[in-house]
């Protein structure tokens, strides 16, 4: 009995330490904010159905999005490399074929609209540093229902949501400007094989050239995103995304307006990067568990014998 009150001590107090004392100390040294789920509850409800025919139309035409974004899945090849596009913008116009899956419709639209008002970076642009992509004034006829056909273009080109792996996630929403060298991914792509030390040295001095750019555009290099998974957690990565602002007040990391599955697909794609072995090891901790207590009991068991005779 007095063994069994020592346990139980035991469990007690370390119990105390791992569901409260840990998580304290853990939220006083790294800010922590809810979840909002990606509902962006501060953007405009879509108010107009679109039409995606018009949409296509839009986006082809007067909408001038293809003059400076490549559409692969309906065709249009990109009329620049990344680091061109860095050269002309600051950073890469991304390809869209997948923006309909990506990103949340009130967010798009809302992006449309209003680029760096929509990304909460407004502040950080201006006369002499205008934001790369324009302001759609609209093409004369009612803007919001224009806004909401080239939306429901970009939704109807992308791929289903089943199909939007972590990867094609991640690249839409965060290649142009993250590096994550653990998956070989660079701002301007996969990094290839290479056969020859000059065909590296070539590739590695256009990363560098569109860093650079990159630098320059955004007062900041954005991190490689490797480790961010182990050093900050699922829970901040998404947070974060969410609501760069929350965390850090007036960071150049834009809101990117994903929307709540995206937001899930990158976080996989960055646990993957960072933590490969992270499913393995937790169904390890569940053996050493049921080993613990088996063993506890078999000792038990095996006291109560010795201990039988003496008494
Ligand atoms: C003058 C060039 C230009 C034009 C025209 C343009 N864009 Fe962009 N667009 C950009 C650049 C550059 C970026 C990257 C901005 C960044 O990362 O800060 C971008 C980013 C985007 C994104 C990614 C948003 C996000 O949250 O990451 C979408 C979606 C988009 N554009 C859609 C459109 C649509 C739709 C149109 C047409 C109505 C359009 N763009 C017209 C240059 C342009
Ligand atoms: C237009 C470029 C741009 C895009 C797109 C972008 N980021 Fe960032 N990100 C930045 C910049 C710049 C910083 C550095 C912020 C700072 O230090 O103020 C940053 C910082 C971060 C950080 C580090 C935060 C910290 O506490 O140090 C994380 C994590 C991050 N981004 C994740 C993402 C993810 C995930 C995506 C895609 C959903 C994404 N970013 C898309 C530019 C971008």
């Amino acid at each position: 009995v007095r063994e069994f009150l020592i346990l139980i001590i035991i469990v007690v107090l370390t119990s105390i330490t791992y569901y409260f004392i840990e998580p304290f100390a853990h939220s006083e040294m790294h800010k922590s904010f809810p979840s909002k789920h990606f509902k962006y509850a501060d953007l405009p409800a879509m108010q107009y159905k679109g039409d995606p025919v018009k949409g296509k139309a839009l986006v082809m035409g007067a909408g001038a999005c293809t003059g400076c974004h490549s559409i692969e899945v309906a065709g249009i090849k990109p009329s620049m490399t990344p680091l061109a596009s860095a050269q002309a913008y600051g950073v890469e116009a991304p390809d869209l074929s997948d923006a309909g899956a990506v990103y949340d419709a009130k967010f798009l639209a809302a992006y449309i609209a209003d680029p760096a008002k929509a990304m909460l970076v407004a502040d950080k642009y201006g006369p002499n540093h205008p934001f790369p992509m324009p302001k759609f004034y609209g093409a004369g006829g009612n803007i919001h229902q224009e806004i909401a056909d080239m939306v429901a273009y970009l939704q109807s080109i992308a791929v289903p949501k089943e199909k939007l792996t972590p990867k094609l996630a991640f690249e839409t929403a965060c290649g142009r400007c993250h590096a994550v060298h653990y998956e070989n991914w660079t701002q301007i792509g996969q990094t290839p094989k290479f056969k020859h030390r000059v065909d590296k040295l070539e590739f590695d001095s256009k990363v560098l050239q569109y860093q650079t750019l990159l630098k320059k555009h955004l007062g900041s290099l954005p991190p490689d995103l490797s480790m961010y998974i182990r050093s900050r957690g699922e829970h901040f990565i998404s947070t974060f995304v969410e609501d760069p602002q929350n965390y850090l007040k007036g960071t150049a990391m834009p809101r990117t307006g994903v929307n709540a599955h995206a937001a899930h697909q990158v976080v996989a794609y960055l646990e993957n990067a960072g933590d490969p072995k992270k499913a393995e090891r937790e169904s390890l901790g569940k053996y050493v568990m049921i080993y613990f207590i088996i063993f506890v009991l078999a000792a038990y068991l095996w006291k109560r014998e010795v201990w039988k005779e003496l008494h």
